[in-house]
């Protein structure tokens, strides 16, 4: 027989969708918003493959990366300003996962079977202990497939592209006087390789679960789609 599908304690609304929809902002505004613990899966995967590199383990050595987080602590806190604190081993973590390196590392990372079960675990884990937002791939259809609330959301390949190509220059990882074209041309060709990669894996592929609700954030502002999903979820949340 089957097991039950996992029903998680505190209230859950999951979030996915591709690489640079927009998901990570709204996350973060929703859950500052609902005052929740905001749970960003892709800084799971990222902060493994962050710490095979400094282990000086090979991103391609399945075995030893899968058992990292074994010795890997994973605390999330609400801070009183609303925003939630990853800290891994006690040192809070955010803008050492973010450098679009790491972030080809963790989908190169996330086909691993054992490493995904580990750190789906840890998620339904969080959410014995508070209500969240996840946001990743697979919220809504394998971490959390009995979540209330289900939201995937898109925005066409050349906006995310361009908003890839805006958070790079701006973080100072492009220079201004860099041939803007030509990098341009190589962030769209990484990315959809990265979507490629991330939506046919065979475990727990980046898709919409089928009773997601599909938001196209391209023409949508940060605060549309927020107050979009604060108003399909309700009060009901924080019960
Ligand atoms: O959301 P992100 O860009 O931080 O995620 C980085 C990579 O991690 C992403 O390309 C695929 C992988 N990932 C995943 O497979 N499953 C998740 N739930 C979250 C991220």
């Amino acid at each position: 027989m089957l097991n039950p599908p996992f029903q998680s304690r505190f209230p859950v609304i999951a979030i996915d969708g591709p690489a640079k929809s927009g998901k990570s902002t709204v996350a973060r505004n929703l859950a500052k918003k609902l005052h929740v613990i905001h749970l960003n899966s892709g800084a799971l995967f990222r902060a493994v493959a962050l710490q095979a590199k400094r282990n000086g383990i090979a991103l391609e050595d399945e075995s030893a990366v899968s058992v990292l987080p074994d010795a890997m602590q994973f605390v999330f806190s609400l801070e009183s300003t609303g925003e939630t604190t990853l800290r891994i081993d006690s040192h809070a973590v955010a803008g050492e996962l973010e450098a679009r390196e790491v972030g080809e590392w963790a989908s190169s990372i996330a086909t691993y079977p054992k490493l995904r079960e580990k750190l789906l675990l840890i998620q339904r884990r969080a959410s014995d202990e508070h209500p969240l937002v996840v946001e990743g791939r697979d919220a809504g259809t394998v971490v959390f497939p009995n979540a209330r609330w289900k939201f995937y959301l898109d925005a066409p390949a050349e906006v995310r592209a361009d908003r890839l190509f805006l958070q790079l220059r701006q973080s100072g990882e492009l220079k201004a006087d860099e041939d803007s074209a030509a990098h341009l041309a190589q962030i769209s060709a990484d990315l959809a390789k990265r979507d490629l990669r991330d939506s046919t894996r065979s475990i727990a592929p980046q898709v919409a679960a089928p009773d997601a609700e599909i938001i196209d954030c391209g023409d949508l502002s940060v605060s549309e789609v927020v107050d979009r999903i604060a108003e399909r979820v309700g009060p009901a949340f924080s019960s």
